[in-house]
């Protein structure tokens, strides 16, 4: 299986200079089976956003967030840049048993943290944490942490992060904060390597 955690071993990498060279090292680091949280999350961190590596990939719609896929990992990991607009956000989701990396390429980006529902048909859902992730920081999570909620509180800054999910899946559940109930939202691209998806494919739930 993909993405197993590793403990102790680490595979010595550099600090990337570019998205593309990030790319590159992320690659390299997914050849392995046993992939290292902590390791991922550091070269991500060490790569300074420059807008110019990821422009083409920044692409705003005025109603909802938008996900580009950048690159396919070799089939083992999805990365993607999340375009979001003043006062987007997401739904509180899950990562159907997925690694989820989120680094702030610009702006930023509040993080709600819920528990699981205990009881599918029982009230309000139960806040864990929040967060406020700034630029070129990492945040991780999976569905052993928990749920959460993404949003660009900003009424006048927009925000773009880059996500990492592996290994890469389609769809996700969504929660009602006030009733738990769940959804399944199917996971669609807005681009794809910075050509505009065309419509067909886009029109279901977004949501990650
Ligand atoms: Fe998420």
């Amino acid at each position: 299986m993909y993405c197993r955690m590793r403990e102790m071993e680490h595979t010595e990498v550099g600090k990337p200079e570019s998205l593309e060279d990030l790319i590159k090292i992320l690659h390299q680091i997914f050849e392995s089976d046993n992939i290292n949280v902590e390791e991922v999350q550091n070269i991500m961190e060490a790569y300074e956003s420059n807008p110019q590596d990821w422009m083409k990939h920044a692409k705003f719609d005025q109603y909802r967030y938008t996900r580009n896929l950048v690159d396919e990992g070799n089939g083992k990991f999805n990365l993607m840049i999340l375009c979001w607009g003043e006062g987007h956000g997401s739904s509180i989701h899950d990562h159907s048993d997925s690694h989820c990396f989120m680094k702030l390429l610009q702006g930023q980006l509040k993080e709600t943290l819920f528990d699981w529902p205990e009881n599918k048909s029982k009230g309000e859902m139960v806040l864990k944490s929040q967060r406020i992730l700034q630029e070129n920081t990492v945040a991780y999570i999976n569905d052993s942490i928990g749920l959460h909620r993404v949003e660009n509180g900003s009424h006048t800054e927009c925000a773009a992060s880059l996500h990492l999910y592996c290994p890469p899946f389609q769809a996700c559940q969504t929660f009602d904060q006030r009733t738990g109930h769940t959804n399944i939202a199917k996971m669609t691209f807005w681009s794809k390597n910075g050509e505009r998806t065309p419509f067909e494919t886009t029109v279901s739930q977004e949501n990650n």
